[in-house]
């Protein structure tokens, strides 16, 4: 096996297979759309192509890049929100060793990598400034529209901590930026400043644009192979072509499942991982399906759990609670590592009848008996396999959820590629800021105080 499996077994006690099928020709069209542009949001389908499209002048664009805050950093900060955010926070925790960032300089082999413009926390940003104040750091500044309050704070912060630590000069060195080829306030920033610059192209929206320089940057700060990650997604692009058949496009089988749930009233689907390094793929997959297909009153309202962590919490739940959920399990057929479970003289703990197996199998029986269970209490459960956490396989998943995320909006009717209701909380936001342009806001929320 080397590619991403979609197991659809547990979900035929709830949908017959011609459920499925009735759906398959509109998939198919669906997924065409996304090819010919022939619906609504088909000026942000640039994501569609950015596997095949990539060039090896712009890897080694990044790959330089990487290498020069490699080479003289030993943190980098990440500034971003949203799409500008979770797709490379994905990738790194799910690529990277658990602990690695606690690692002593001299034993580290990549940068740390931190995380800011993604909170307006107080405390954050100034437990985040004192942990690098002893440190070489640089910055990565990711804003599309070059304008998000969040991350322009937080650069705001740290640009000035940088600069007053080693100088105007040397900051500039340590600063890149990612953002619109002309507009918004970060791209005059940049050029005022003279910072190195990647671009997010023009039709490729926040949340679908891990495979460009927001992700691929930091993701080869990280150690990362950028490489192999597009080319595991160009595999699963080239798999689900305009002509691929509904029975070979698991993106479309995916999607058609989904939304047919959805119609019998499952209204939550809840993204399960069995693995800590995973909860962060399921950020970035909330966000993908929430900002996407949450519009005009409908949407499946996507969840996510830790597993067996959250059994122990939300288990109960989803086990006896309002029947209006399924399950998505993504599962991982070969850990990393190896950790045998040792013979106890005593056996005080009762573990003894567990003695030479590897923690991996216990895991995968808690897996099994989890979705057996999930689905005798009435929670439809779909897999996701993974045969191993790698770059590959990772890029083949990132490229699957946008894929289907695409015909799954679709095929509900709606834009998949815009996030209209973000707006009303900046909206209030400033108003109470009274921000220059709000006045008229400021006086109509004031009075609702
Ligand atoms: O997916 C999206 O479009 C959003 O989540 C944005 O990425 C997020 O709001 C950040 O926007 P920007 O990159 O313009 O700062």
């Amino acid at each position: 096996m080397d590619t991403i499996q979609l197991n659809i077994k547990h979900v035929s006690d709830f949908l017959s297979e011609e459920d499925i099928l009735k759906q398959s020709a509109q998939a198919t069209a669906c997924n065409q759309a996304l090819y010919d542009g022939s619906r609504e949001g088909n000026d942000f389908l640039g994501w569609v192509a950015l596997p095949s499209s990539i060039t090896e002048e712009e890897l080694r664009e990044i790959e330089d890049a990487a290498k020069v805050l490699r080479t003289h950093c030993e943190a980098v900060v990440v500034i971003g929100i949203g799409g500008s955010y979770l797709g490379a926070r994905a990738v790194i925790d799910a690529l990277s060793g658990s602990f690695d960032w606690l690692q002593e300089p001299k034993e580290r082999r990549n940068p740390v990598i931190l995380y800011a413009g993604n909170n307006i926390s107080e405390d954050y940003l100034h437990e985040l400034m004192n942990f690098l104040e002893e440190k070489q750091f640089g910055i990565i500044n990711i804003s599309k529209s070059g304008t998000t309050t969040e991350p322009a704070l937080a650069f705001r912060l740290l640009k000035d901590q940088l600069e007053s630590k080693v100088g105007k000069e040397e900051a500039r060195n340590k600063i890149v930026a990612i953002t619109d080829t002309s507009k918004g306030a970060l791209r005059t920033l940049a050029t005022t400043e003279g910072y190195k610059t990647f671009v997010i192209p023009d039709n490729v929206g926040g949340r679908y644009s891990v495979l460009t320089p927001v992700g691929l940057l930091p993701i080869a700060v990280a150690g990362i192979d950028i490489r192999k990650l597009v080319g595991g997604a160009l595999e699963i692009e080239k798999a689900t072509g305009p002509s691929t058949t509904f029975d070979y496009n698991l993106p479309a089988i995916y999607a058609v499942i989904r939304n047919e749930l959805y119609r019998q009233g499952k209204k939550i689907e809840i993204l399960v991982n069995y693995h800590p390094k995973l909860h962060f793929m399921a950020e970035w997959w909330k966000q993908l399906f929430g900002e996407s297909e949450g519009k005009e009153n409908l949407g499946i309202f996507p969840a996510a759990v830790d597993f067996t962590t959250d059994l122990h919490s939300m288990g109960q739940w989803i086990q006896e609670g309002e029947r209006t959920i399924f399950e998505t399990v993504i599962s991982i057929k070969e850990p990393k590592r190896k950790v045998t479970i040792p013979h106890d003289e005593r056996d005080l703990d009762g573990l003894n009848f567990l003695e030479g197996k590897r923690v991996d199998e216990v895991n995968k029986m808690a897996e099994l008996g989890t979705r057996i269970a999930h689905v005798d209490g009435g929670v439809p459960n779909l897999l996701i396999e993974l045969p191993e956490l790698n770059e590959k396989f990772v890029g083949q998943l990132i490229y699957f959820f946008e894929k289907a995320c695409g015909i799954s909006g679709y095929l509900l009717g709606i834009n998949p590629f815009n996030q209209p209701g973000v707006e009303a909380y900046k909206k209030n936001m400033f108003a109470l800021l009274e921000k220059p342009g709000f006045e008229e806001a400021t006086k109509v929320i004031k009075a609702r105080i």
